[in-house]
């Protein structure tokens, strides 16, 4: 078995592995288990693997397509290229011990790839991250990826092996094409959500005041967020987070961001709740997914045709439900409707806006470094969710970061006894919706609705 899943290891980043159980939802038995190796075109080995204890350094951590069919892969410690048979074109370490650069070094602990991103502004140009040498990136030739064209300013990305960084390359400022970047927290000058200009000066700079959030907290031990998904929608660009709420609890959150605003001041978050049918709590979000609702999916739910639905999968915690943020073998899929989740975030920016500090401001986040709740009594009106100051002469502030006080409540479509998933995307084929989700064990489920 062991070699069996080595051979599928790109499968397995890419989030397959030696079987395929399908499952319904609304059943947790497994229907029908398959050998992958059906499924099977192409593989490619890591030929990095070493020996335990060094094993993890043959992880790969993410991959990625460009337009002419190469695919990138980022490992640790190491970055490849491969052609659309996954046959390996080229290799780059990432593991220089030469570097005279400050802080973590190879030597020390590997790097891990944390963000591997085509970038589709100029041609030609691959976007690498890792967590070490001060989580600098460098911008790479996609047909020469040994050719770094140049490298960004530091800490850009999350430093050690569990801090997650994600990304998203779109609109930002301006309509200026930027990198949204959210971070755990593992250093001092790492901020948890900036947007990044792609320009050759500077390249991935974050204006302080514009472009950046602050922690107004010592960080690392306070919220410590888990960012696990990023995504893009009608200018706004979203996270999946789990994070500590408050002195004893974790909840797992999706925040937003207007791509365009003239700084991120109208940052929004809010608490997303996942049920068993028991009532038990699923309370760290692992992956998720957002796309529409199929035919037969959105008919029995009462859902619009093609509307738009939140597909996440979370686990249960370690101890006392929501006290913790080990996941344990006991996950659930969750949906959201999009609808829902909008109507949320104008009731935080209502919330803010019209009862500002009553009741020592509960829609204010405390953890940031600056947020207020003014408390004007004035309508909602949908600038607000980008530029946050009143629509007169005067500009008046009107909030800074805001928290929704409420959860979105869902109630599981599938749970899984037994196991940790670890992504999930859903397709539809025909009327019907079918979601993929990976587990931490190597296993794909397709689960059929209905
Ligand atoms: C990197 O590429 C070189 C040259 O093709 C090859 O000899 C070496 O085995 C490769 N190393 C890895 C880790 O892929
Ligand atoms: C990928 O590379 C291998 C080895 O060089 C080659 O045999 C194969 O034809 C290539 N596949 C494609 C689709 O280019
Ligand atoms: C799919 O759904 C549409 C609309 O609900 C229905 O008209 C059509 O017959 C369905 N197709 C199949 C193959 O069930």
């Amino acid at each position: 078995m062991e070699s069996c899943r080595r051979h599928f290891t790109l499968l397995w980043a890419i989030a397959l592995s030696w079987s395929i159980i399908c499952v319904n939802m609304f059943t947790t038995s497994a229907e029908q288990l398959g050998d992958l190796s059906d499924y099977e075109l192409a593989s490619f080995d890591n030929p990095d693997i070493l020996d335990e204890p060094q094993r993890r350094a043959s992880k790969f951590n993410h991959f990625t397509l460009s337009d002419h069919g190469d695919v990138y892969v980022g490992a640790v410690n190491w970055l490849y290229r491969l052609n659309s048979s996954l046959e390996e074109i080229q290799n780059v370490s990432t593991c220089d011990d030469s570097r005279p650069d400050s802080g973590m070094s190879c030597y020390r602990t590997n790097n891990y790839n944390k963000i591997l991103a085509v970038d589709s502004t100029r041609p030609n140009s691959l976007i690498t991250c890792g967590g070490v040498y001060d989580g600098i990136c460098q911008l790479r030739q996609l047909w020469d990826i040994n050719n770094v064209i140049m490298e960004s300013v530091l800490n850009v990305a999350a430093g050690f092996e569990d801090a997650s960084t994600v990304w998203m390359l779109t609109q930002g400022r301006g309509g200026e094409a930027m990198l949204f970047v959210a971070v755990t927290n593992s250093r001092e000058n790492v901020r948890p959500i900036t947007r990044r200009n792609l320009d050759t000066n500077s390249f991935l700079s974050a204006r302080e005041d514009d472009d950046s959030i602050f922690f107004s907290v010592s960080p690392i031990s306070v919220v410590h967020p888990k960012y696990v998904a990023a995504f893009d929608l009608s200018g706004f660009t979203y996270f999946l987070v789990s994070q500590k709420e408050d002195l004893n609890s974790f909840v797992s959150k999706i925040s937003r961001v207007c791509q365009g605003g003239p700084n991120l001041a109208a940052y929004t978050e809010i608490t997303l709740q996942c049920s068993g049918s028991d009532g038990s709590v699923y309370s760290l979000v692992q992956a998720a997914h957002f796309g529409p609702a199929g035919p037969d999916l959105a008919t029995s739910l009462g859902l619009h045709a093609d509307e738009q639905v939140l597909y996440a999968v979370f686990a249960k915690n370690q101890g006392a439900p929501g006290t913790s943020d080990v996941p344990i073998d006991h996950s659930a899929l969750c949906m959201y409707r999009m609808t829902d989740i909008l109507a949320a975030f104008r009731e935080a920016v209502r919330g803010c806006i019209q009862d500002g500090n009553i009741g020592n401001g509960p829609n204010k986040i405390d953890y940031l470094e600056g947020s207020f709740c003014n408390g004007y009594g004035i309508s909602i009106l949908d600038r607000y969710f980008c530029t946050p100051v009143t629509n007169d002469q005067n500009q008046t502030p009107l909030f800074k970061y805001a928290k929704g006080i409420a959860p979105v409540p869902s109630t599981a479509i599938l749970e899984l006894p037994g196991t940790l998933t670890s992504s999930v995307i859903t397709t539809i084929e025909v009327n019907h919706t079918i979601a993929l989700i990976g587990t931490s064990s190597g296993d794909l489920l397709k689960v059929n609705y209905p």
